[in-house]
């Protein structure tokens, strides 16, 4: 870290205590910092409270975490930073931010990688036009790097509440957050570190997602709407009469009678369970979606239901609250609740009984129709408790709902996760949200809400996902065509081109608008977008072994240049490129009509996907993407594992496998296990480093490989392809 970071830091702190000292006395805050050790980082943890109040009790934090703090001295802060309270209900932490440190992370931000010189508001909300000046979205995440070229200071401030973070938009060298918050909270910072250990720092803090099941890794196809289940075997039948691989159909929200969350709509779907395990026999998974707003009808039985168990949100009157969403008037569960999650697990156990095989919950932010905005904290102070929409009930006792509205989608995940855990033991849980919050990870995948089927969205779906994953989300994805809006030939194969190298891998379309399955522009595009979902499945095993990385180390998929590169100065705000893992790089086409761009290569030799250029990095190079062709370069060193063509992940073990090694000395990992059961309750799986070395190819099993390998392997190594037999 330069010096000059920490000196400014200092500065700034000393010379406004004479203010601070004003502010603390009208609004008193106790403070307690502490200190722990995480592998060589320190972590530091600063308490913030009203005076006489608790710090509340934290969901992002793992229920099993245990780490001792001790108690630590504030000068011993890497950033000194200060605090000030210039109201009942708001908190500000200010801090110097020098030039030349780039500023990644804060979960779902449109805009680029380097969130600098904005403010970015985390409130969560269903805004569907996502555009530069678009600032608050679905997601509040509330973590974020400081990184030069010496390393990175992690800030992660623990509170659902709305937050503004001004990373100096003065462009004057300061940055400042605001809290608006009458609970208390949590400020975490540790570093400088890299980032790769700032990130597996947060992540052993707040989790890591599991590994997810093998399907749920393949492509999946969604619309709003397939709306009867004859459109639903159509389309399924489709991918398979034209061979394009496709695990999932998933059903929006006309699959229910009337939009009421767990019914069904026996007109439409009259045999709903018999629709879902025919399609099961041909390689399909369903995947519903569920919304949190419970028509209010004493005809509706989940109605009933969360009425009995007390489960809903409340107004100030202590009456269930009502909004207005797809269904109508509509109570909203507060899922802060174990007895709501309890009963909302009951309703989503019903839901799995019909053979689904995971859910996507949406409007979770909450979305309701005419609340677009409830709050603006750029304008307005903090209401108090009685006017937040609505009260929750958090462990501490009733808050107002802007106070923890972070946590509404991220608890709606968990009970949707916690219910298929408990239900199916035997099976890896599939939950997809659109809201969540800091430790939201443990709950599954997210995709990143209503883009547009533009060319500017393509663009941007890049540092978005990059930013995501550095908040510790890998499993995440946009809609691939595009939602709303009408895609076109090109743009479908150039997000195809980019969307198979997103861990989340769905096409999604909103209502209205054209279609956009694979095969909806003619042959000649059918045949490009099937060849390149066909190369997304031949990467799966590289794929899954990202995913056990991750739960090992917190590392993203999809990770900026700079997460590898952190010293190159060229690389470290790009973000119209990426790798996926350490070793491919993927640059695509991100313009309409272009058929060439310029990709940056770090340092390195670096050999396209589909064979024959070499590129020596660093440096920077036109290169020439035609339609249909993997947009991305391996890097020399690489051993990637490969399989041959197949449909669905039920045919994974019928497929063979190839150690492809690129360069003459090169490293990589096999990961081998059934793709299903849960590795926290043993599943038998096979962990294999390989390595290519002094002309000499081998492979080691680093744990008992139990899970047995269907056949033998082939290896490509050093010009020549040979049959090797598995330890
Ligand atoms: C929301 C979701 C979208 C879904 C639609 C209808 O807009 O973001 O994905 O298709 O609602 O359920």
């Amino acid at each position: 870290m330069p010096k000059k970071f920490w000196l400014g830091a200092r500065a700034l702190a000393s010379a406004s205590s004479a203010q601070t000292a004003k502010s603390r006395k009208r609004f008193p805050l106790a403070t307690r910092l502490e200190a722990t050790s995480i592998g060589r980082t320190t972590l530091y943890r600063w308490s913030i409270a009203p005076k006489g109040k608790p710090i509340p009790q934290s969901f992002a934090l793992r229920a099993d975490v245990s780490v001792a703090f001790r108690p630590a001295d504030e000068s011993a802060l890497p950033m000194a930073l200060r605090i000030q309270r210039p109201g009942e209900a708001r908190v500000e932490i200010d801090f110097a931010l020098p030039e030349g440190l780039s500023c990644f992370g804060l979960g779902e931000r449109y805009g680029g990688l380097n969130l600098r010189s904005r403010v970015h508001t985390l409130l969560t909300t269903d805004d569907h036009r996502h555009l530069e000046t678009t600032d608050s979205l679905y997601k509040s995440i509330p973590v974020l790097y400081l990184t030069g070229s010496r390393g990175a200071i992690l800030l992660f401030l623990d509170s659902p509440a709305p937050q503004r973070w001004d990373l100096d938009s003065q462009l004057d060298g300061h940055a400042k957050i605001e809290v608006h918050s009458r609970r208390g909270f949590s400020l975490y910072v540790a570093g400088p570190a890299p980032i790769a250990e700032l990130l597996r720092v947060y992540t052993e803090l707040t989790g890591r997602t599991p590994l997810p099941p093998r399907w749920a890794l393949g492509h999946q196809q969604s619309r709003w709407s397939y709306p009867t289940e004859a459109s639903v075997r159509q389309i399924a039948g489709e991918f398979r009469a034209r061979k394009i691989p496709c695990d999932t159909v998933v059903v929006d929200i006309d699959y229910m009678d009337d939009y009421r969350v767990f019914s069904i709509s026996r007109e439409r779907f009259p045999k709903f369970e018999r629709m879902v395990s025919d399609l099961r026999a041909d390689g399909f998974h369903v995947v519903p979606i569920v919304d949190p707003g419970v028509k209010k009808s004493l005809r509706d039985p989940v109605y009933v239901a969360g009425l009995k168990a007390k489960a809903f949100c409340l107004d100030a009157q202590g009456r269930p609250f009502i909004g207005k969403v797809w269904a109508g008037n509509s109570c909203l569960p507060d899922f802060l609740l174990a007895r709501t999650r309890a009963f909302w697990g009951d309703q989503i156990k019903n839901l799995l009984d019909k053979g689904v095989s995971g859910i996507w919950n949406d409007m979770n932010e909450p979305a309701l129709f005419g609340q677009q905005h409830p709050y603006d904290p750029s304008r307005e102070a903090l209401p108090p408790d009685s006017q937040q929409l609505f009260l929750q009930t958090a462990p501490e006792g009733k808050v107002g709902h802007f106070e923890v509205r972070g946590l509404y989608g991220m608890q709606m995940a968990r009970s949707a996760w916690e219910a298929q855990h408990e239900h199916q033991p035997q099976q890896r849980p599939f939950t997809l949200t659109r809201s969540t919050y800091a430790g939201g990870q443990r709950y599954g995948a997210v995709w990143l809400g209503d883009n547009l089927s533009w060319f500017e969205h393509l663009r941007h779906s890049i540092p978005m996902l990059l930013n995501m994953g550095l908040s510790g989300f890998p499993f995440a994805g946009v809609d691939i065509g595009g939602f709303g809006g009408h895609a076109d030939a090109e743009l479908l194969i150039r997000w195809y081109q980019l969307g198979i190298f997103y861990p989340f891998f769905r096409n999604h379309c909103a209502l209205g608008q054209v279609a956009q399955e694979p095969w909806a522009f003619g042959p000649s595009v059918e045949k490009q977008i099937r060849r390149l979902i066909q190369q997304r499945y031949r990467l799966t095993r590289y794929i899954e072994a990202l995913f056990v990385e991750h739960s090992e180390t917190g590392a993203p998929l999809m990770r900026p240049l700079a997460y590898h590169y952190p010293k190159d100065e060229a690389a470290r705000n790009i973000d119209d490129q990426f790798l996926l893992g350490r070793d491919i790089l993927v640059a695509p086409i991100l313009q309409r009509g272009k058929r060439e761009r310029v990709v940056y290569f770090p340092e390195g030799v670096f050999e396209s996907f589909d064979r024959g250029r070499l590129v020596k990095g660093p440096c920077y190079e036109r290169v020439h993407w035609t339609m249909g062709e993997v947009p991305a370069f391996v890097r020399h060193g690489a051993i990637l594992p490969l399989l041959t063509q197949f449909e669905h992940m039920g045919q994974i073990d019928g497929a063979t496998l190839t150690l492809r090694c690129y360069g003459a000395e090169a490293k990589g990992r096999l990961w081998l296990d059934d793709g299903i059961s849960d590795p926290a309750r043993g599943t038998p799986h096979g962990d294999y480093r390989l390595l290519l070395s002094g002309g000499r190819f081998s492979a080691e099993a680093c744990q008992s490989g139990t899970y047995v390998v269907p056949r033998p392997v082939q290896v490509e190594a050093l010009g020549k392809r040979f049959a090797f037999e598995m330890p």
